[in-house]
């Protein structure tokens, strides 16, 4: 398919949404993508024509749905290149992919005292669940810094990484859209005979993933920020060590067996996947990669390279000593995502003034207090937060001059 914003932004219905008298600029796809007709008519029609639970019924519904259910595992197997779709798990979003291998895998393997490696640039969902088992164990948490321009500094990780047994790390950054060496990382866990975490929920809807390529042991992403449906997520974990993890939650459809007095539990997938999944948003999921695959990873990149030099064109020359952009200084291994702070205004007033001209962006801490404190601490808004601008196939230049007036309007206002 020849790369055509006008025409992708058609097949968005979210997109001609008007706010205050104004179509949207929507800047916020860090946080969620917008969900394109075709995702949302594959999905429609599971509900309409043949909807039933899955591996339940013989019935012809329900085998229909079940088979359904089943390519769309697959399909996600392909696209990021795993071995079997035995390495697929499905779970509710990344946060959950990632808890479940601190607490299956973790539990089983991390004793008082080992050591869990993170990087300064990740959010929540790849702390909380690591400093959680650090809790349960004993273990301790040490973290790669970055450097000025918010890449990971690993002049000293060999020392950092000594003797770890879990390294975790983002792909891709949420707030500065910074884009790790995740071949690299993983080789460096490798040696050491540590397992690599990857969050990958920003790094796979921009970026062509390929999991082998990467000798990753486990990565986390999500539906809903590759234009997909909310509330699923995957696990894609190497088939040996998933093998080997006992079950995460307990229910129905993980169960081999169940007797009086205990179970045993199913093969893998289904091992991880207790009750009910999200039958309507995995096979909504597999629409959102047709449709990724028909635009093409390097049509797309080709696309974000060009917002995000434009973008960091307008930051360095429109608001020069007014604005303080947070990140890479260069479109190279760089998502398009813009963290930034107006002089003496804080991000929540930005963020509404914004919302006037109807450009949506979000502000706060992002789900990453750990790194806005390195960020912006000292900063003089002293609050730990920025306003970010995130983007994705269907944004243009023309948002980036919405969103660039839209500023200059918020420094007029607040410098009264
Ligand atoms: N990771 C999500 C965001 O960046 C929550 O907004």
């Amino acid at each position: 398919m020849t790369f055509d914003v006008e025409v992708i932004k058609k097949d968005f219905p979210g997109l001609a949404r008007e706010v205050n008298g104004q179509v949207i600029t929507f800047l916020d796809s860090g946080a969620s993508s917008q969900t394109p007709t075709q995702v949302l008519d594959v999905m429609d029609h599971v509900y309409n024509d043949h909807y039933a639970n899955v591996h339940r019924g013989v019935y012809t519904t329900a085998q229909e749905v079940s088979n359904e259910f089943e390519a769309s595992r697959k399909k996600i197997a392909k696209f990021i290149n795993a071995s079997s779709d035995k390495e697929i798990i499905f779970t509710r979003n990344a946060t959950e992919s990632i808890n479940l291998v601190a607490r299956a895998w973790g539990d089983e393997n991390i004793k008082k005292d080992d050591v869990i490696v993170l990087t300064h640039l990740e959010h929540h969902s790849n702390v909380v669940p690591w400093q959680q088992l650090a809790a349960r164990t004993g273990a301790e948490i040490r973290w790669i810094p970055l450097d000025s321009e918010t890449r990971l500094d690993l002049s000293n990780a060999d020392e950092i990484l000594k003797g770890a047994k879990v390294f975790a790390f983002t792909a891709a950054s949420n707030v500065t859209g910074t884009v790790t060496d995740v071949k690299e990382l993983c080789a460096r866990a490798k040696a050491i005979g540590a397992i690599s975490v990857v969050d990958a929920c920003q790094y796979v809807p921009h970026l062509k993933t390929d999991v082998q390529d990467w000798n990753a042991d486990f990565i986390a992403f999500s539906a809903h920020k590759m234009l997909g449906p909310s509330g699923i997520g995957v696990l894609y974990g190497r088939q040996n060590l998933l093998e080997k993890m006992p079950p995460f939650l307990g229910g129905g459809s993980m169960i081999e067996d169940v007797t009086l007095y205990g179970f045993s539990p199913a093969p893998l997938p289904e091992k991880f996947e207790a009750g009910t999944p999200a039958i309507v948003e995995a096979i909504g999921t597999a629409a959102a990669i047709d449709y990724l695959n028909n635009v093409g990873f390097e049509e797309l990149l080709r696309h974000e390279i060009q917002l995000t030099e434009y973008a960091l064109d307008m930051f360095k020359n429109r608001f020069a000593g007014q604005v303080t952009l947070h990140g890479p200084k260069t479109s190279e291994r760089r998502l398009a995502v813009f963290s930034f702070t107006i002089k003496d205004v804080h991000p929540h007033d930005v963020s509404q003034v914004l919302d006037e001209s109807g450009v949506c962006v979000r502000a706060g801490h992002h789900c990453a207090k750990p790194l806005m404190r390195v960020l912006v601490d000292g900063d003089v808004t002293g609050i730990g937060a920025t306003s970010r601008a995130s983007m994705y196939l269907y944004n243009t230049t023309a948002d980036i001059d919405a969103l660039g007036d839209a500023i200059e309007k918020c420094i007029k206002f607040f410098a009264i």
